[in-house]
């Protein structure tokens, strides 16, 4: 895989494309980890002379949280320009000097970014454009103009989030790896049942849950507002949850209070946010177990403080474990920093989800495949 050290950049245009997706608050985003790690490879292609075009995206489509870069760029301190592929834009590549970076506007505001190929976005680059850097291995499973098709078009390379993240992904042993699944996408969680342990967290657990018989009552209908069509996983469950251990106890919230439940007490008129504190000691026994571990996503709701023990304590039996760790996805990076537990004592902190996942099941991902 051809890195940032294959390639003179100085007085060269290089299209970056970085994955500055981050959670959106009230209109708001704030700095995170994968705002940080950007930055370095900005800087390091700053120090190298090249003139820096960002294209990154924020949300999707229809979405609360699909709003414009213009924070982002606030928060790395580059200049944004209003546009992916107008006036604005033209001019501000033009007007590139050495070391220079701009952020452009989100990519997914076009719709060619969703078919690929030699299509506007493409052939607006062309002519303006020396390199392409892919930094957005969290984006790579998705096959999308700006990180499939570009790297057909121009001298292409590997950014330092990127490549960290291909590099740490060799070193697991997958066959002897307990996964630890949960997050708010648990669909995404199937691909990986089969052989391997696993320990059912979050909303996927709950899942889990329900097709195996337990009767969760009225929450049943929150969880399918929350999750749309992705509630519909629980049909395809059945008869893959062989290997799967599920909570058996829960922490509800009763008036921003913690209060648990073993499984038998439900269906309650209360809210599920958290795993409860007989699942987190039968999860760490499991923990202490196992040879390699993947953590994805949280446990429960780690934004609320009453709420992060399930997650914390995970991680942090995680972080005792003598295999290789693995935790991905951006909400368990949040929980991280929340945690203090330092970073070290962990195998690699992946800011990928979904790709990841993908990686782990086997899948080959666009976005590598298309820099080879
Ligand atoms: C992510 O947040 O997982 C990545 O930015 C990819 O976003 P997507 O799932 O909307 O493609
Ligand atoms: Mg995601």
């Amino acid at each position: 895989m051809k890195t940032l050290d294959s390639f003179n950049f100085k007085d060269k245009v290089v299209l970056l494309r970085a994955d500055l997706n981050s959670d959106v608050v009230r209109g708001k985003i704030f700095p995170n980890e994968r705002l940080r790690v950007s930055s370095e490879t900005i800087r390091e292609l700053k120090k190298k002379g090249a003139k820096v075009i960002i294209l990154a995206h924020q949300g999707r489509p229809g979405k609360k949280d699909f709003i414009s870069m213009k924070q982002h760029a606030s928060i790395l301190k580059v200049k944004f320009v209003d546009g992916v592929i107008n006036k604005n834009v033209e001019t501000a590549i033009a007007n590139l000097k050495k070391g220079d970076v701009i952020l452009l506007d989100n990519v997914r505001r076009l719709k060619e970014e969703f078919i690929p190929g030699k299509n506007a976005l493409v052939k607006f680059f062309i002519g303006k454009v020396d390199f392409y850097v892919n930094d957005a291995f969290s984006v790579c499973h998705r096959k999308q103009t700006s990180i499939v098709s570009f790297p057909k078009y121009f001298k292409s390379c590997a950014g330092r989030v990127l490549e960290k993240e291909v590099k740490a992904l060799r070193k697991i042993n997958l066959k002897k790896c307990l996964y630890i699944l949960g997050g708010a996408k648990p669909a995404d969680n199937i691909k990986l049942l089969g052989k391997n342990k696993v320990l059912a967290t979050g909303f996927f657990g709950q899942l889990c849950l329900i097709s195996r018989g337990i009767k969760f009552g009225g929450y049943e209908k929150f969880l399918k507002k929350m999750l749309g069509k992705e509630f519909g996983v629980i049909k395809n469950l059945k008869g893959k949850l062989g290997n799967v251990l599920t909570p058996i106890d829960y922490a509800v919230n009763v008036n921003g209070k913690r209060k648990e439940f073993l499984l038998g007490e439900f269906p309650n008129k209360y809210i599920i946010y958290d795993i409860g504190e007989k699942t987190i000691g039968l999860f760490k026994d499991e923990i202490k177990k196992a040879k390699a571990i993947y953590v994805k996503g949280p446990a429960g709701d780690c934004s609320n403080k009453n709420f992060r023990k399930g997650t914390v304590a995970i991680l942090k039996a995680v972080s005792k474990s003598k295999g290789f760790s693995l935790i991905g996805g951006g909400h368990l990076n949040d929980a991280l920093n929340i945690s203090k537990i330092p970073r070290e004592k962990f195998g690699h902190v992946s800011l990928s989800g979904g790709a990841l996942l993908r990686y782990l099941a086997g899948e080959k991902l666009p976005g590598l495949e298309a820099l080879k």
